[in-house]
């Protein structure tokens, strides 16, 4: 149960304030039913409506998103630009997080989401969520590269487990690389090991959800249904309603 005054500031982009209001002169109803106490407790599957049309109230929201160079992922920051800043209005009024972060430099495939339990099971160390990148290399990637990403590889403070490494025929200093978990600067640290520089990064996939390639740099959406189900599936979640159902 959530407090009505969040719920319609969340389903219409108001403000807390201008939602309160909203609901005391009446604009508000609740499975029908005219309302006026902005503290009243509502469940997320109630239908809500705000000047006679429905609100979509989804209990959760999953954004994927085409992270632009240049930009943390990270939900706030006091100097720099976060992935958060490029959102519309309408979803920071939610608590959002960044499922499985990229570096700074790092562009692509970024999954922002407010529900724990799947952004837990995305980025949780005993994840086996398999991600894609695309790697640019300052020197061409051989065979011994592919055989010691394969056997997994001794780093600093861990011992990564074993990768595929694709290597493009004409043009071996583009990789394609598998991995199954997700450690700080993991890629570039694996293949600074092999004694080689990354020199673009980009995610293309992660736990079986594939980059939209119409979105272009900055651009987001949120998740198609399926696109949801099959995450859930990947992570061993039960899927739940997205969207709020009208009483
Ligand atoms: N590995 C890296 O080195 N950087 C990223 O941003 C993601 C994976």
């Amino acid at each position: 149960m959530t407090r009505l005054d969040k719920l319609v500031s969340m389903g219409s982009g108001l403000s807390r304030t201008e939602a309160k209001k909203a609901i005391r002169q009446g604009r508000v109803t609740v499975c029908g039913r005219k309302v006026s106490d902005p503290d009243m407790k509502v469940g997320e599957q109630a239908g809500i409506g705000l000047d006679g049309a429905a609100l979509k109230v989804p209990e959760y929201v999953y954004i994927m998103m085409d992270k632009p160079e240049g930009v943390l992922s990270a939900t706030e920051d006091k100097s720099q630009q976060t992935v958060l800043d490029l959102l519309p209005e309408i979803y920071k009024k939610r608590d959002l997080g960044v499922a499985g972060r990229l570096d700074k430099d790092t562009t692509g495939l970024l999954l922002i989401t407010d529900d724990g339990s799947l952004n837990h099971r995305l980025t949780s160390p005993k994840s086996k969520a398999g991600k894609l990148y695309k790697a640019y290399l300052d020197m061409p990637a051989d065979q011994s590269d592919k055989e010691a990403f394969a056997c997994g590889m001794q780093l600093s403070d861990f011992i990564a487990a074993p990768a595929v490494l694709e290597i493009n025929e004409s043009d071996p200093r583009e990789c394609l690389v598998t991995i199954s978990e997700g450690k700080y600067h993991q890629i570039k640290r694996m293949f600074a090991k092999r004694g080689k520089t990354v020199v673009s990064l980009r995610r293309l996939a992660c736990a079986g959800l594939y980059m939209d390639p119409e979105l272009g740099s900055g651009g987001f959406r949120e998740l198609t249904d399926e696109e949801i189900a099959g995450l859930f599936d990947k992570c061993g979640l039960k899927a739940t309603k997205k969207i709020s159902k009208n009483c």
